[in-house]
């Protein structure tokens, strides 16, 4: 044996628990049963905080699961789902946005007779917290912090570059253009981990390589992003960490190119599934 010695067990410990190492979101031992469906099995998953990563497997994997877990929608059978630290358990989905966890869907949720602005002012909305009396009295207060929820819903349509359709009705875009007022309206919470259900579905390739220029550019604004996605060109492209869920198991995590060549992920999912088949928008109605 050389003079070296191996750091003691304790020191690494120490090392695994330093602050600046504690992922952002840490899911561990999550199980999810309905009835005897086991849709999730002892899921374990740690984010860091920073960076895009994916989570993709076949239909009915157990991946909105996940989502509606962590967003509050459903509480776990099983295991536990810590944020920053702190557990979730017992957690509204109100007070789940508040702690800085927002999502969109995979079946795209928005005021359809509402402008694209009310819609992002409405999500604003949820964070500024007005009295009664100030909304219906109309008070100083009241206009300030209204004009200061325009601009910074304007401010967030222009990340997804929907600033020039302000005033236009929801039910008016296109259903990439929805996709894209859904993701302005999540931010609008200001969350620290943005979770996105299938963001590009329905979408034709040009509306893709906008959004995944717009995605690349609101994570170097410092947000985490979780993403659920079927097309493989955009989740492989965006993320440096994909893990993949199989029957409600994670059967393998890694870099795309990990991902790409795993056997069992091949035969799994990326073998008997290809990208056309995903893009589907009728897939988009499954859950
Ligand atoms: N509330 C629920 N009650 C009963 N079963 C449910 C419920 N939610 C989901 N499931 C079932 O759990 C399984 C996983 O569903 P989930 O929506 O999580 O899959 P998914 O991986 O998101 O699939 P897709 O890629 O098609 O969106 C499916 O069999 C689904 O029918
Ligand atoms: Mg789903």
């Amino acid at each position: 044996m050389s003079g070296m010695q191996a750091p003691s067990t304790a020191t690494l410990a120490q090392a695994a628990s330093a602050p600046s190492e504690a992922p952002l979101l840490r899911l561990d031992a999550l199980s999810r049963h309905f009835g005897g469906l086991k849709v999730l099995q002892d899921v374990n998953l740690a984010i860091p905080r920073g960076g895009i990563f994916g989570l993709i497997g076949p239909n009915g994997a157990g991946k909105t699961t996940v989502f509606n877990l962590i967003t509050g929608l459903l509480q776990p059978t099983d295991g536990r789902i810590e944020f920053e630290g702190r557990s979730l358990a017992g957690r509204a989905p109100h007070q789940i946005t508040r702690m800085g966890i927002a999502r969109t869907f995979q079946n795209i949720r928005l005021f359809k007779e509402m402008s694209l602005l009310e819609n992002v002012i409405v999500g604003l909305h949820a964070k500024l917290g007005y009295r009664a009396h100030d909304l219906i009295a109309g008070t100083p207060r009241f206009r300030s912090e209204e004009r200061a929820a325009r601009e910074r819903a304007r401010e967030l349509l222009s990340w997804v570059r929907l600033d020039h359709k302000l005033s236009d009705r929801a039910d008016n875009l296109s259903y990439g253009d929805q996709r894209k007022l859904e993701l302005a309206r999540a931010l609008a919470s200001d969350p620290k981990l943005l979770l996105l259900d299938e963001p590009v579905a329905g979408m034709n390739s040009g509306e893709k390589e906008e959004l995944m220029a717009e995605v690349r550019q609101i994570s170097a604004r410092g947000y985490t992003i979780f993403m659920i996605e079927h097309d493989m060109r955009f989740v492989m492209g965006l993320c440096q960490d994909i893990a993949v869920l199989n029957f409600g198991r994670i059967i393998a995590r890694g870099s795309p190119e990990a991902i790409r060549s795993d056997p069992q992920v091949i035969e799994a999912y990326l073998g008997r599934e290809d990208d056309d088949a995903a893009d589907d928008p009728a897939h988009g109605a499954s859950a």
